[in-house]
């Protein structure tokens, strides 16, 4: 990632923007609006991160931690890039930072991701995801298939007794 963009931890002020986004990058899945992106935030225990060029919020991603605190597990609920600033590092940025909290606590990471989106799915087996399952008409209105994605937790990616 160049040295234009900084990574923020993302707020409530953010949410408008993050919305936006939404619209252009899932204009059939149901993108999710403004108000959602706040209560997500505003959640302790989701981890919202964003690329500014400027002030302009680029790109965002969030994680949420689910489970017992001793042995979370991880979910990513979204990641998004502005099509103007795809392919310049900053999915990887987003990807890298998440995956090293879910290490931190050394928990595996879960997605959901349409079936057709061979950037995403690029992407996500590039840290280490494979496919789990298909969900059917998992999107909606678009009725587009997902896969259900995991990448295990550190120590079983490196053998290590837990
Ligand atoms: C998926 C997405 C977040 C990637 O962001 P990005 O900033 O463009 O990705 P990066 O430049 O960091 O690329 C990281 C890796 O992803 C993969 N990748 C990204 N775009 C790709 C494309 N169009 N085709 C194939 N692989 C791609 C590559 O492996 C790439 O590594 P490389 O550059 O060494 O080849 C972006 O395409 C996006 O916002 N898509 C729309 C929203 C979306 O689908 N989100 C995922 C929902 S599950």
């Amino acid at each position: 990632m160049s040295a234009q963009f900084e990574l923020r931890e993302l707020a409530r002020a953010d949410a408008q923007r993050c919305a936006e986004l939404e619209q252009i990058l899932f204009p059939g899945d149901n993108p999710w609006p403004r108000d959602v992106f706040a209560v997500e935030f505003s959640h302790p225990t989701t981890f919202y991160l964003g690329a500014f060029d400027g002030d302009l919020l680029v790109a965002y991603a969030g994680l949420a931690m689910l489970g017992p605190a001793e042995d979370p597990e991880f979910e990513i609920h979204t990641i998004g890039v502005d099509p103007d600033y795809q392919r310049r590092g900053l999915g990887r940025v987003l990807m890298e930072q998440m995956m090293h909290a879910a290490d931190s606590h050394d928990g595996p990471v879960f997605l959901e991701v349409r079936t057709d989106n061979d950037a995403a799915i690029t992407m996500y087996e590039a840290f280490g995801f494979r496919t789990l399952a298909t969900r059917r008409n998992y999107y909606r209105p678009s009725g587009a298939d997902a896969y259900t994605m995991q990448r295990d937790r550190r120590s079983d990616r490196l053998g290590e007794k837990k």
